[in-house]
């Protein structure tokens, strides 16, 4: 069971006594197309989802950051003062948790906007590892309260740069911008299209009829971080050696599929292979645009298999429960399409559904999925939410 806003307001009230000042709120998001591109300057296709990262807060000034983790029954405080200057591996004495409040106040601070002591109250129903971006979540939770804490004002976009930097810099996940921007930019009842080299990006609609279905195979690797890292410097790799043949590409989003395969014998096989992914997902992604637009969503949905296919075989990044979870829904009635969401390694699929079977769709791939894996999993439609904003009282009305 999630914590409700009242049991965090109770929560805060133990924890520091009084009522906190606000509410600050930002969801996890699903990426419907668009994966492993984002640090290839390509395009994404995310939805922020509807749930999310809550902190209760009340602005104390000064130095000292009081935190307390309602999820797991964790605190912590530290001065602000003592994260100048501290790049990744400088917050290893704080745990984990509470990293990204540190990470995110460091950043905003580098940007020269003012950050205050505060205390805090923090519980999210984004699952951890789940590949929906529970980190995002947070940080982007955290910027929202310093910005209403300081009284400055950023554009979303602007927020989410900073919480990706916090990301890069000080937890040290070499992560794109995907997954901040779609916490800090959502909008409710819309996908959002990302030009992640420009950061031009609007709503785009769904298809008339269709639900996201967010499938949790419950399995969580922990290797995700290093190998994402790897498969980023595949990436870098493969630009270095494409741009002697092709002079004046920066990234793996400049290379057209044709190119590639006229220059794909130039790379070692491993990043052929890894690179060949980002450029024919690249191609998949612009595709996509269109046939969303044209409410097809029978053609999206076959491009997000060919995804999953593509994350199997040539980015190597699935796991055997996530490639489970996605024939077994595939091959269900009412399937669009089905393909793991975020970076990898076990978490979450997403599956675009007829509204009017996701119900039977939901029921019938849990326990396809119990039968074949031992696991129970966790499977529910998702509604497209809005972006990170602050609840105007304590009690979250
Ligand atoms: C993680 C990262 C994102 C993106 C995805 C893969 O979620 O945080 O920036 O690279 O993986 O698409």
């Amino acid at each position: 069971m999630s914590t409700t806003l009242s049991d965090l307001t109770t929560h805060f009230r133990q924890a520091f006594g009084g009522e906190p000042d606000f509410i600050a709120r930002a969801p996890g998001r699903v990426n419907l197309l668009g994966e492993h591109v984002d640090y290839n300057d390509g395009w994404v296709l995310p939805i922020a989802i509807d749930r999310a990262a809550r902190l209760a807060v009340r602005a104390t000034g000064g130095e000292t950051v009081a935190l307390s983790a309602v999820d797991i029954d964790a605190r912590v405080e530290f001065r602000l003062a003592d994260l100048e200057a501290k790049v990744a591996g400088d917050g290893a004495a704080l745990p984990g948790w509470a990293r990204y409040a540190a990470g995110v106040a460091w950043a905003l601070r580098e940007r020269g906007l003012a950050v205050a002591g505060l205390q805090a109250a923090l519980t999210s129903d984004v699952p951890r590892g789940a590949g929906l971006s529970s980190s995002a979540a947070v940080e982007v939770a955290y910027a929202t309260a310093w910005q209403r804490a300081g009284g400055w004002s950023l554009a979303p976009m602007e927020l989410a740069r900073l919480c990706q930097r916090a990301e890069n810099a000080y937890v040290g996940v070499n992560c794109g911008i995907m997954d901040q921007f779609a916490s800090a930019c959502g909008q409710a009842g819309y996908a959002l299209l990302l030009d992640c080299r420009t950061l031009e990006w609007g709503p785009l609609p769904l298809p008339a009829g269709v639900a996201v279905v967010v499938a949790d195979t419950m399995v969580r690797r922990e290797l995700g971080s290093s190998e994402y890292n790897v498969r980023r410097a595949h990436c870098e790799e493969a630009v270095r050696l494409l741009a002697g043949p092709l002079p004046g590409i920066r990234a793996l989003r400049d290379v057209s599929v044709a190119d590639f395969r006229r220059h794909a014998h130039r790379l070692p096989e491993l990043v052929a292979r890894r690179a060949q992914h980002v450029v024919e997902e690249c191609d998949r992604t612009q595709r996509a645009v269109g046939l969303l637009r044209a409410g097809d969503a029978a053609a999206f949905g076959q491009l997000m298999n060919d995804c999953h296919a593509s994350l199997r075989d040539l980015y190597a990044v699935s796991c055997p429960e996530l490639d489970v979870m996605t024939a077994e829904a595939q091959a269900l009635p009412g399937c669009y399409g089905a393909r793991l969401t975020g970076a990898g390694f076990g978490g979450c699929t997403v599956n675009l559904i007829q509204a009017e079977a996701a119900e039977d769709f939901r029921r019938e791939l849990a326990a396809r999925y119990e039968r074949a894996v031992g696991r129970k999993p966790e499977i529910y439609v998702c509604q497209a939410a809005a972006g990170a904003g602050v609840l105007p009282d304590a009690a979250g009305r």
